[in-house]
């Protein structure tokens, strides 16, 4: 079977990513990282990946005047990695359909709630305001919306009444860093399919 080459995008700490390394790493993934991108050049996900000998390259978003600019050069740097499956690993751009279309079906995110309940930017801030009792992760593949694409994975997780953004952030990460990995192998098994909103998850091949 064809290794799926995988590119990464992050803009920050990427501790999704080093999950994926490590799944990798641990022979739980079969699949190769060709590139981590950022668009910010202090994301410590760049250094994540010197140190596992991915290539790591910064976009830097504010070197670019429009969205369409500065994706092209995203498409441009992923196409010539190779990628043929784009891991969303805490980026925190929203992505206009010229890059969606650039990867139709082939691209995944992680968003830390359960969607489609507090989707955006500040998912821990909105789950602790509104008062809900359960929180988690979910993975989802990337259509033209935001955070509304159709979902492959999600685990969830009690909110406690302590909590603070980091306690509940913390909790949500621990099983984000668990089914990450598990839906990217799942993908690579071929055994994800797609039916309207519905990702059905097939039997494993022998
Ligand atoms: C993760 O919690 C991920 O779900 C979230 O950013 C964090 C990245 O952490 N993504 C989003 O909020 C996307 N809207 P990391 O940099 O340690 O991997």
């Amino acid at each position: 079977m064809r290794k799926e080459i995988l590119g990464v995008l992050c803009s920050g700490r990427g501790t999704d990513l080093q999950s994926i390394i490590d799944a990798i790493g641990r022979g739980e993934v079969d699949a190769e990282i060709s590139i981590v991108l950022t668009d910010k050049p202090d994301a410590y996900a760049l250094e994540r990946a010197k140190k596992a000998g991915i290539k790591a390259v910064c976009v830097n978003r504010k070197e670019y005047s429009d969205r369409e600019s500065f994706e092209k050069v995203l498409v441009q740097e992923l196409r010539a990695a190779g990628v043929t499956l784009v891991v969303l690993a805490g980026f925190m751009r929203i992505l206009t359909p010229y890059f969606v279309r650039s990867f139709p079906g082939h691209i995944m995110n992680i968003h830390p709630a359960l969607l489609p309940s507090f989707p955006g930017a500040h998912a821990h801030r909105d789950v602790l305001a509104y008062g809900v009792k359960v929180s988690g992760c979910t993975v989802h593949f990337v259509d033209e919306g935001t955070d509304s694409g159709p979902i492959i994975l999600q685990r969830a997780v009690p909110v406690l009444d302590d909590d603070t953004e980091e306690t509940l952030g913390a909790r949500v990460l621990e099983q984000e860093h668990i089914i990450y990995p598990q839906a990217i192998q799942l993908f690579c098994e071929g055994r994800l399919q797609v039916e309207g909103r519905h990702v059905r998850i097939l039997p494993a091949k022998d």
